[in-house]
């Protein structure tokens, strides 16, 4: 076991907040320092094991800010509640990769990152549809081999989408802000999966319908799809963005890939098993006009057997909320997170969280998940 490197901020703190990654920006140390806390930042780039995060908790620890990189299950709560912990923040707004009915069993609250990340994580969504569609990256590669010899009628042929249709898979944030950049700015008509329909996404893209004929231009439609595979049969382009579970995983397998047309486009930015890669890496294989966009992985870092040989297939590290107020913001809504459960402030409601990302946060947590179980909410 390897003994992470630390940095310490505001050694006589009386509250010790352990944070496995340098986050970026200042105002969350800011918040964590302003409320007392010694911050203990690991200042590696390697993914901590268990092992390593129960050392770094250590026997004294009142708080922890981890990665979406590590499991926190029942032994990492065990650890943190008998050093006295009493808060836990994911530093993302997916918690997949928390046990959190092993931390309400311990009581204790675990936070995520909602709601700086929606139109980041969308417009990466946007960005990896049409460099797929427009096969960017493959003619970026040709240009940079010098093989540019000349404008030619059939050069790296794509799809338009303009006025096709666009499908979506879970309608929360994310996933509305992704297609009302598709209705909007490609007048493509909407499918939509979720269990739940988004009412207010229904009424937008009605409106901007009607706000469209009144142009003399064909109204964009949307429409709540039955099922999944009614979904697939009939987008041009599918972006994922449900939430990772049970439910979700491999959502998208072999038999689902092949309802899909032939020429449609795959986008995942939500959490890698959703797509089964390996039934992917095929699929791609056999339908050399099939494309996809991946900022996820389903063993990350590692990618599927063949993924990378893949002309047809466009990826990104993981790097969908990678802008600098996304990431800032995250770090921001962590620290309050931690910080209003120590000082024991209530739950805020679910809204808008700029007024925790500069200044003096208001007295509460933006975002706690199991607020209800533990009666917090
Ligand atoms: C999240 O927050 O869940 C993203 O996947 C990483 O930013």
């Amino acid at each position: 076991m390897n003994t992470p490197s630390l940095q310490i901020l505001n050694p006589a703190g009386h509250l010790r907040v352990v944070v496995t990654k340098p986050l970026p920006g200042t105002h969350w140390l800011d918040v964590l320092i302003a409320a007392g806390c010694r911050v203990e930042i690991v200042t590696g780039d390697d993914i901590l094991s268990g092992e390593e995060i129960i050392a770094l908790i250590g026997d004294h620890c009142h708080a922890a800010i981890g990665q979406l990189t590590e499991s926190w299950n029942a032994e990492l709560f065990a650890a943190l509640k008998h050093a006295g912990g009493r808060a836990y923040s994911n530093y993302a707004v997916g918690y997949n990769n928390v046990d959190v009915p092993a931390a309400t069993a311990c009581g204790i609250p675990v936070g995520n990152t909602p709601g700086v990340l929606t139109e980041t994580t969308a417009e990466i969504a946007v960005a990896l549809t049409f460099s797929a569609s427009r096969r960017i990256v493959e003619a970026d590669r040709f240009m940079r081999g010098g093989q540019f010899k000349g404008w030619l009628p059939g050069l790296f042929l794509g799809s338009l989408f303009h006025g096709k249709t666009v499908g979506v898979i879970g309608a929360g944030r994310i996933g509305e802000a992704y297609a009302r950049m598709m209705v909007e700015g490609h007048k493509m008509n909407l499918v939509y999966f979720d269990l739940r329909p988004n009412i207010l996404l229904e009424e937008f893209i009605r409106a901007y319908g009607a706000f469209l004929t009144t142009r003399g231009e064909p109204a964009v439609t949307c429409r709540r799809a039955d099922t999944v595979e009614d979904l697939l049969e009939r987008a041009a382009v599918v972006s994922l963005h449900p939430l990772l579970d049970a439910g979700t995983r491999h959502l998208i397998n072999a038999e689902r890939l092949a309802l899909m047309k032939p020429d449609a486009i795959l986008i995942n930015t939500s959490r890698g098993p959703v797509v089964d890669e390996a039934a992917l890496v095929t699929h791609c294989r056999s339908h050399p006009d099939f494309r996809a966009g991946l900022d996820v992985f389903e063993n990350e870092p590692a990618m599927a057997t063949g993924l990378a040989d893949l002309d047809n297939v466009v990826m990104v590290p993981h790097i969908a909320s990678a802008t600098k107020w996304t990431r800032e913001g995250m770090a921001s809504l962590a620290a309050c997170n931690v910080v209003a459960i120590l000082q024991g402030h209530p739950v805020a409601a679910a809204g808008d969280v700029r007024p925790f990302l500069s200044g003096t946060p208001p007295p509460a947590a933006p975002s706690i998940v199991n607020a209800h179980e533990l009666g917090l909410a």
